[in-house]
């Protein structure tokens, strides 16, 4: 088959697109022939600097696919069925092989490029916002890159839940783009204060909740806008720095910062059951995927440069 592969971590460049063997189906596991591959915050970060788990390694956590193969232990998934899959690498393929457990059906009638970018970026924000967030109908939410995919789901599920919804971004015109999906306030967080921001906009209150995927400074500034009682949901590292904070604001008003990974419970049935909601969601059209612009899979390198750029808003997809 075709992937896009790389030799050794670094920038867009080291991304090569090269015949390599087909993957092996697992007997808990089945293969798919990909059609879309969500390009993920967090495989732009592996290939910068991830293991190399494979050789050349095939990065990507997400894509989406027909199924053509499944494993003897595999009773609930058949040839022909359309699946949305998860695993921790190989996405960027035009096969790939996955555990049947991270792999979800896509409903009739939903488009198999926005299933392909729903999972990751929506089980991941559902987690943050209400599993470690506790989030509650009234209260308000800062989305940090709320323009990142986590983001943009962040700020729809906090807005259905009833909370208000302040963002930041790198730009006002990419706030902008925010405001459909239920932003409420925005904040130019390479211009602005962000937590004298948020205090003004709060009355001094601050934060109840705050989905940080950025950390480093960043994380500074969630840390000291969050009101008392005030939970952080720290899930990235998008900033691509060390993360060095102050957390001495936690104590005193009984916050709490907690660190978010939906791989560690993404084979648990509450998050498989709760990322297929997510899906059912998005096919009812109560939930949007925001898709920016597609690449043919030949052209890995430039759609990571483009990432990388921080012109996207929404998912960058490879198509095989
Ligand atoms: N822990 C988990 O389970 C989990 C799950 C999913 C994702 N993540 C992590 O969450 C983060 C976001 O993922 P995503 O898929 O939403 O990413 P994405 O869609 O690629 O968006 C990343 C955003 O981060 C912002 N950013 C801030 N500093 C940046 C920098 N130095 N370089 C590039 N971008 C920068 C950019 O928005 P602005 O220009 O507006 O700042 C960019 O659009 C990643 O670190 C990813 O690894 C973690």
């Amino acid at each position: 088959m075709k992937a896009a592969v790389y030799y050794e971590n670094g920038p867009p460049s080291v991304l090569k697109y090269e015949d390599v063997d087909d993957p092996v189906l697992l007997p808990q596991g089945i293969i798919i022939r990909v059609e879309a591959v969500s390009i993920e915050g967090g495989d732009t970060l592996n290939r910068l600097g991830g293991a190399l788990v494979t050789k050349p390694h095939i990065v990507g956590y997400q894509a989406a696919g027909t199924i053509i193969d499944v494993g003897a232990e595999v009773t609930h998934l058949k040839r022909g069925q359309r699946v949305v899959t998860v695993n921790a690498f190989g996405s960027h393929a035009e096969l790939r092989s996955v555990f049947a457990r991270t792999a979800w059906v896509i409903p009739d009638g939903l488009d198999i490029k926005q299933a392909a970018a729903i999972p990751v970026p929506f089980g991941t924000a559902h987690e943050c916002l209400f599993e470690y967030g506790r989030l509650k109908t009234g209260e308000t939410v800062l989305v940090q890159a709320g323009a990142s995919a986590v983001g943009l789901a962040a700020i729809q599920l906090a807005k259905h839940a009833g909370a208000r919804v302040i963002a930041t971004a790198s730009s006002p015109e990419r706030l902008e783009k925010l405001k459909p999906l239920g932003l409420d306030h925005g904040i130019d967080y390479a211009k602005d204060d962000v937590v004298a921001e948020v205090m003004r906009l709060t009355d001094n209150k601050g934060v109840d909740v705050v989905v940080d995927p950025v950390g480093g400074a960043t994380l500074q500034s969630s840390l000291g806008s969050l009101a008392y009682r005030g939970r952080v949901s720290l899930v990235g590292n998008a900033g691509r720095v060390p993360q060095k904070v102050d957390v001495s604001n936690l104590m005193p008003g009984n916050r709490a910062l907690n660190g978010v990974f939906l791989g560690a419970e993404i084979m648990s049935d509450r998050v498989h059951d709760m990322i297929q909601r997510q899906i059912d969601e998005v096919a009812a059209g109560r939930l949007t995927v925001v898709i920016d612009s597609t690449y043919p899979l030949s052209e890995a390198a430039a759609a990571h440069a483009y990432i990388e750029s921080r012109k996207a808003v929404g998912r960058v997809l490879l198509i095989p």
